[in-house]
């Protein structure tokens, strides 16, 4: 287990697979293409499951691609070592994933027509997801209990930083054409209009059997069988017992009851930060 991070420019990144001067690399010289379609969340928000319904809309339903590459694979993470050689050296439409915050981000996506995909996820559900999986990987800081891990995630002691941050960074983005907001609890809620937005903000045409097929096969328990999706390839020396990315799949908190549970769960000081984020105006939209 990792006693810290890799750090750059004052955030923290998992300590496997990273490298101060790659993400350098990647934030001061990675070129977008119009072409390009970007998926961007903060970790365990929903990320690997958007991947998972991206392959299938690219594929019109067809599974082969999605049982037989990893996941990794098939959308590179941008900032890790092997993701941004990957990237680099595919040709044509790439797909691919970010947790990186705004202002870390390649410049270039700015002025691309590059679609961007943003999923969003309650945080409470964030933090609890993450607790489970940084504690069941040896890719981040050991932490002792929900209660340390809680402490560190409100104060952005976790990988890739603050969630708040995060949240409130890329909101900047909401109202551009190329951009698309989307929450991992209305996919939860009502996974076949989510699918239909997602498609016809790709500009791709499903038919009816298509469009079920992509239901069915980036369901949870699908998913969860698919050994190319559910982090089960990764060997021990990076994720322990077997340790599944679909771990329980579920919202604990619901668009209109999400503030009671946020602030269940929140002590007295994050309150300004919430504050500050509901001025905003970013928070309670999904
Ligand atoms: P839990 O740990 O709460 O179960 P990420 O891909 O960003 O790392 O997010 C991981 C979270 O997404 C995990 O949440 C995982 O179970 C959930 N997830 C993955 N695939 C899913 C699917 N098909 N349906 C619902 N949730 C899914």
């Amino acid at each position: 287990m990792a006693d810290d991070y890799v750090w750059f420019e004052g955030l923290p990144f998992p300590v496997i697979g990273y490298n101060a001067e790659v993400i350098k690399e990647v934030c001061t010289k990675f070129v977008i293409k119009d072409e390009d379609t970007v998926m961007v969340a903060y970790p365990k928000s929903g990320t690997n499951w958007l991947i998972e319904i991206l392959c299938l809309v690219h594929s019109k339903g067809d599974t082969k691609w999605i049982q037989s590459v990893p996941i990794w694979e098939r959308s590179p993470c941008l900032e890790t070592d092997v993701g941004y050689k990957w990237l680099n050296e595919r040709e044509g439409p790439r797909l691919l994933m970010s947790h990186l915050p705004i202002h870390l981000f390649p410049k270039s996506l700015f002025t691309s027509k590059a679609k961007v995909l943003y999923i969003m996820r309650n945080p409470k559900d964030v933090l609890v997801s993450g607790y489970y999986f940084w504690s069941m990987t040896t890719l981040s800081k050991k932490t002792e209990s929900l209660e340390q891990y809680f402490k560190w995630f409100i104060q952005g002691n976790v990988p890739y930083g603050s969630w708040f941050e995060h949240i409130r960074g890329w909101m900047s983005m909401r109202h551009r054409e190329n951009f698309l907001l989307l929450s991992y609890e209305e996919l939860k809620k009502d996974p076949r209009s989510t699918i239909e937005k997602i498609c016809q903000f790709l500009g791709k045409k499903l038919n009816p059997e298509e469009l079920d097929s992509v239901l069915t096969n980036s369901s949870f328990h699908v998913m969860k069988q698919n050994k190319m999706s559910n982090y089960k390839m990764l060997p021990e020396t990076l994720i322990r017992n077997h340790f599944s990315l679909t771990r329980k799949g579920k919202c604990s908190v619901f668009p209109y009851e999400r503030h009671v549970s946020v602030a269940v769960v929140l002590p007295a000081g994050t309150w300004g930060k919430l504050i500050q984020c509901w001025r905003g105006g970013w928070f309670w939209r999904w």
